[in-house]
């Protein structure tokens, strides 16, 4: 117990009696953003982007990961790097432009100039400076110590001993696949990025994401639709068996996911009647083909039901209608920065990127019928936590705490499963 650096005991767990509490300071004390910062984003691996986003040589994207602003890019030898975007020489940001594709960095400040793998090209007065510079290599531009990626997924990870990322998602991989086999041709994502904020800590969401608890209460308004659009019961297109309707499961590491049937649409291969007529044939030759791909019991599990998945700690996948990437990048105790990216197959149907689009936009987008109310309700709890300073409180998890595995849907395991894993590190971590 270390009674003073306020990292003790934020992480209540008695499996033996199904206790399950965190408390509250987790989202407002400072030295817990300060350990977090060094305890979970320097050690695990943190999405960046996806190989469709740097496919030309030369293209880049910033991204932000852990606190650090990064050049994601493809350069003109053809390798994806990130790099820091910050000039080796006093640290002004190398670009300003939020993507686009260049034959080199420029350093408006002083006119260093880098060629596109990083290697300082130019050095302004080059005959002023020792023979030796830059032998080192540190003039150069400042790479993260690892890359990696699955299937296409970008991971950076700023500890150079950490696992391999093939490790590091273990069990979460069957799911990865269960995204990225949707496309025949692969999958992309679609250019148009949601970039919003919210004045909440970024642990909010990250649980938020995958909380099957709170879809009947908070977003009872986007389900009275489907209701009326598409009244229950749900049947498989084809009979093909089918997992258990909805469920909660653990895929260690502190990854997570919540699988179910769907009332809605998907893309992927599940007409619904709020789509109109005209693009049955379409959506269901789609599932037609996906069957005779991968066959039939993975394609109704495609096609039929939605997930939503945590890769540990901050990418959220959910796998709904259409498909959306989500990272949660926190900024203070109280303010996140999230972006999210729609994932689409490659090459598909007209139709089926405007029902994907649509999607993206009316049920997840910022202005949405889900992510408002996401939003408020995350507000409203960290203005509850921020307002009851001092306060020993704490957020009860417990709901199915009983059981050990797979819980149903609308149970609390999920959410679990991303708190054992932090208070695993948090605890752990030596400030
Ligand atoms: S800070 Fe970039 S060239 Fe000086
Ligand atoms: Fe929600």
């Amino acid at each position: 117990m270390r009674a003073t650096d306020g990292l003790d005991d934020l992480v209540h767990i008695d499996d033996s009696r199904g206790v399950f509490k965190v408390s509250r300071r987790s989202f407002t004390d400072p030295r817990v953003f300060e350990a977090e910062r060094k305890a979970i984003f320097d050690k695990c691996w943190l999405y960046i982007g996806h190989e469709s986003e740097v496919e030309k040589r030369g293209q880049f994207h910033l991204r932000s990961a852990g606190g650090r602003e990064l050049i994601f890019n493809r350069d003109l030898n053809g390798k994806v790097n990130a790099f820091l975007n910050a000039c080796p020489h006093r640290g002004a940001r190398l670009c300003t432009a939020r993507d686009g594709s260049v034959r080199t960095f420029f350093c408006y400040y002083h006119g260093w100039t880098f060629t596109t793998d990083g290697a300082l090209h130019i050095l302004p007065d080059r005959e002023v400076f020792p023979e030796t510079f830059n032998d080192d290599g540190s003039a150069n531009m400042v790479a993260v110590p690892r890359l990696e990626h699955y299937r296409g997924l970008y991971f950076v990870c700023f500890d150079k001993d950490a696992v391999s990322l093939s490790d590091y998602l273990g069990a979460a991989k069957p799911y990865l696949d269960l995204c990225l086999d949707q496309g025949e041709a692969g999958m992309e994502v679609v250019e148009g990025t949601h970039d919003y904020a919210s004045s909440a800590n970024w642990k909010l969401l990250s649980e938020n994401s995958v909380d099957g608890n709170h879809l009947s209460s908070l977003h009872s308004t986007y389900l009275d639709y489907v209701k009326t659009v598409n009244p229950p019961p749900v049947q498989p297109q084809d009979g093909a068996s089918k997992p258990t309707p909805g469920y909660q499961r653990d895929l260690g590491n502190g990854h997570t996911v919540a699988e179910y049937a769907v009332p809605w649409g998907r893309v992927a291969g599940k007409w619904w009647p709020a789509w109109g007529e005209e693009t049955k044939p379409e959506i269901e030759a789609a599932y037609q083909r996906l069957a005779k791909r991968v066959g039939a019991e993975k394609a109704d599990r495609i096609a039929n039901y939605s997930r939503n998945l945590l890769i540990f700690p901050n990418l959220a996948i959910v796998d709904g209608t259409g498909l959306t990437l989500r990272t949660i990048e926190p900024s203070a105790t109280d303010y996140m920065k999230v972006k999210a990216y729609a994932l689409a197959e490659k090459g598909e149907s007209e139709t089926a990127r405007r029902l994907r689009l649509s999607a993206f936009v009316e049920f997840l987008g910022p202005g949405g019928l889900a992510t408002p109310d996401d939003v408020d309700a995350l507000q409203q709890c960290q203005k509850s936590y921020d307002m009851s300073a001092g306060m020993p409180l704490w957020n009860d998890l417990s709901k199915g705490s009983l059981q050990a595995k797979d819980w149903p849907f609308d149970h609390e395991g999920t959410v679990r499963c991303f708190w054992r894993e932090w208070g695993r590190r948090i605890h752990a971590h030596k400030p």
